[in-house]
């Protein structure tokens, strides 16, 4: 696992959005696997920025985003559909057809999760994944004792997740459940970029550096695989 730290959020955001932009400037089909959260937004804000001084920038790459909440309209102003339509998709020259969310209105939600992992599989698999990290240690919605071979799957929310996300739905209640990737599905992208802005990220990152492995800590399982950059902002990353 590679670690770099960056002075700040602004910082963060930069490196991590040319990150992005070199690995599709390197192979125009690559295959992204995409967060949501607030973390991603400085990224997608710069991604946005430069796209618009380049010519078909994301005309060929295809998108596969980590998670959707259960039982919410696809255009409810909370859904990650939603999310991604406002930080990226409505602004980046991506082709619709290859925007892949996993539908949690689906009528059969394990039905959904196979065909997920299926489009996966069948795209070639996922080449980069950029990943927020939660408070608790997850990744996508796979909360502590996830199996670290774990497919596409339905996930019961925490409430310290729930809690973390209310900002994104106002006065109405948090979704229960959600549709995510699973950690065997995060851990066959070839690479992985993990960020982690703020104090709030102290001490999941602090339990991630210490080494440990375990399903408790859902992050943990990134220290199996070969190509991780854990990129940090000094809040991030101090311990108190
Ligand atoms: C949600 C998302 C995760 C994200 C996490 C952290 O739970 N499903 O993919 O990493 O929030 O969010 P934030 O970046 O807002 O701290």
């Amino acid at each position: 696992m590679k670690w770099e730290t960056l002075a700040d959020y602004a910082a963060l955001s930069t490196r991590a959005a040319a990150l992005m932009l070199d690995a599709i400037s390197r192979d125009g089909k690559l295959v992204l696997g995409l967060p949501t959260g607030n973390t991603p937004v400085g990224m997608y804000d710069r991604v946005v920025a430069e796209c618009g001084r380049q010519y078909h920038c994301f005309r060929d790459v295809v998108a596969f985003n980590l998670d959707e909440y259960v039982g919410i309209p696809r255009d409810h102003p909370g859904s990650y559909f939603t999310f991604m339509q406002q930080h990226l998709f409505s602004h980046v020259d991506i082709d619709p057809k290859n925007t892949f969310i996993p539908n949690g209105r689906a009528p059969d939600l394990k039905v959904e999760s196979e065909r997920y992992d299926r489009l996966i599989r069948n795209a070639g698999n996922i080449g980069l994944t950029v990943l927020g990290l939660g408070s608790n240690g997850h990744i996508a919605f796979n909360e502590p004792g996830t199996p670290f071979d774990s497919r596409t799957h339905v996930v019961a929310l925490s409430e310290s997740t729930r809690r973390a996300n209310a900002a994104f739905f106002l006065d109405q209640p948090v979704p229960t459940h959600a549709i995510t990737m699973g950690i065997g599905t995060i851990l066959e992208s070839r690479s992985i970029v993990l960020l982690a802005s703020g104090e709030k990220k102290r001490e999941a990152i602090a339990r991630l550096r210490s080494g440990e492995q375990s399903a408790d800590f859902p992050a943990s399982a990134l220290w199996s695989h070969q190509n991780v950059l854990v990129l940090l902002d000094e809040a991030a990353a101090v311990s108190s």
